[in-house]
């Protein structure tokens, strides 16, 4: 089965007979974890109902472009924000010749226009259609602007004739999709990454905590799965689906993803810290519920371990990064926090009511990102979480092949002489 963790999957169904098989396709795609929302033609509605899309795709299917209602849900610019990839399954000929013409009076076509993601195709059509010099040329036009094609397959076809046009499978459909976002950039590597908040006991039911969601950490660790690492994630308490492939250790305090750490960073090549880890815990955890008796009641709070500080000192040859969440002056912060703890990159982002107009918040599905490392440094624009982990990824990737592990270590050995 291939794995398509949180993807956003924008499946284009067209006027093929071949339409009922976009509705197991539905299925599959979600079962390998894809979130998927169809768009269909008007020739596809000829052949099967939205009903039927919406319910497998549990939303609402979109199929019109020049609907004032339909734009204020979800207008085509967001929705061609939302995908990750486009799939258009079963694509006719007349959609092909459509998508070579780039023609937008449909919806499909205005958002393979104004979507900036990979497009995948799988056409379906009659042997004649296929082969047809038109079609061809179209086939030729969208493959020369890097269009991924999708088959067709040879076989038995509705029409009764026998010959090349009918839609690949499923199974195929999915493993070509997968193949998509799988990079290979962190083939063989192994990368701790930690995500979420931590919670740190005032007594038996209450807590202090943050309003860190995990959300970023987790695209992280499915992102660098795809690029072929073997990914430990430690988390702290969310509510979020482990991505395939990840092993996950849940902890809760500070102390416990520091221990959760300290076990597994030792054949990391990459750690990449993500989580919000509180940075005071209460100096004393009350064994009984605190009542509320006073009036005024003072909780005294001790400095918690630096988890990213204390991996970079002990553990100079691997790569670092960490995350700096401010809520002002972030590239000040950002670079402070690269220098003094000798990390190889910082990914800084706004938070708090600042960063609620521009980017994304700690809860928020997008967000905006500017990463600093010791030459450089660049700003990664508003996108969604998933998007802008892929890309964090490669450039993690990018640094990482030109980072000395050797070297890394004997500076830091002479730093910490240097120290003493
Ligand atoms: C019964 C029937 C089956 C059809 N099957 C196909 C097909 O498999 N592939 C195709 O390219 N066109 C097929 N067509 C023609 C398309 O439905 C037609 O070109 C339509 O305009 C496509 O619309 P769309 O590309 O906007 O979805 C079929 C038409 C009929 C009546």
């Amino acid at each position: 089965m291939q794995y398509l963790s949180n993807k956003h999957v924008l499946l284009g169904v067209t006027g093929s007979i071949a339409a009922y098989k976009a509705a197991d396709l539905v299925r599959r795609l979600r079962e390998a974890g894809a979130e998927v929302r169809v768009v269909m033609t008007e020739g596809a509605k000829a052949f099967v109902t939205p009903l039927t899309f919406q319910a497998l795709s549990g939303t609402p299917v979109h199929d019109s472009l020049l609907d004032t209602e339909a734009e204020a849900a979800m207008g085509h610019i967001e929705l061609a924000r939302w995908a990750d990839v486009i799939l258009v399954a079963p694509a006719s000929a007349n959609s092909l010749a459509t998508l070579a013409q780039g023609r937008a009076d449909e919806l499909l076509g205005a958002l393979c226009l104004a979507a900036d993601v990979p497009l995948a195709i799988a056409p379906a059509m009659n042997r004649q259609m296929w082969a047809d010099a038109a079609t061809q040329e179209n086939v030729r036009v969208l493959a020369q602007r890097g269009v991924l094609f999708i088959g067709p397959d040879s076989g038995e076809q509705a029409c009764g004739d026998v010959g090349e046009g009918r839609m690949s499978d499923s199974e195929t459909i999915l493993q070509r999709l997968g193949e998509l976002f799988s990079t290979g950039s962190l083939a063989g590597q192994t990368v701790v990454i930690t995500a979420g908040p931590t919670r740190e006991a005032l007594d038996p039911v209450r807590y202090l905590s943050n309003r860190s969601s995990g959300k970023m950490g987790y695209a992280i660790a499915a992102a660098a799965v795809e690029a072929g690492a073997r990914v430990i994630l430690i988390s702290g308490p969310v509510s979020l689906a482990t991505p395939q492939r990840v092993s996950r250790v849940d902890v809760e305090s500070a102390a416990e993803m520091e221990e959760a750490v300290k076990a597994h960073i030792e054949n990391a090549a990459i750690f990449i810290a993500t989580a919000a880890v509180a940075d005071y815990r209460p100096v004393l955890q009350q064994q009984q519920k605190i009542k509320k008796h006073e009036a005024r009641l003072t909780i005294e709070l001790e400095k918690t371990t630096d988890i990213l500080a204390m991996v970079k000192a002990q553990y100079a040859s691997t790569f670092c990064v960490g995350f700096a969440a401010e809520t002002h002056e972030l590239e000040q912060y950002a670079l402070g926090k690269l220098e003094k703890k000798r990390l190889d990159m910082v990914v800084a982002n706004r938070v708090g009511p600042a960063a609620e107009k521009t980017a994304g918040t700690f809860n928020s599905d997008s967000n905006e990102l500017h990463v600093y490392w010791k030459e450089g440094g660049l700003k990664l624009e508003l996108a969604s979480k998933n998007k802008l982990a892929r890309q964090l990824i490669a450039l993690v990737a990018q640094r990482f092949s030109l980072f000395d592990a050797t070297a890394a270590k004997d500076n830091n050995v002479i730093a910490m002489n240097k120290i003493k």
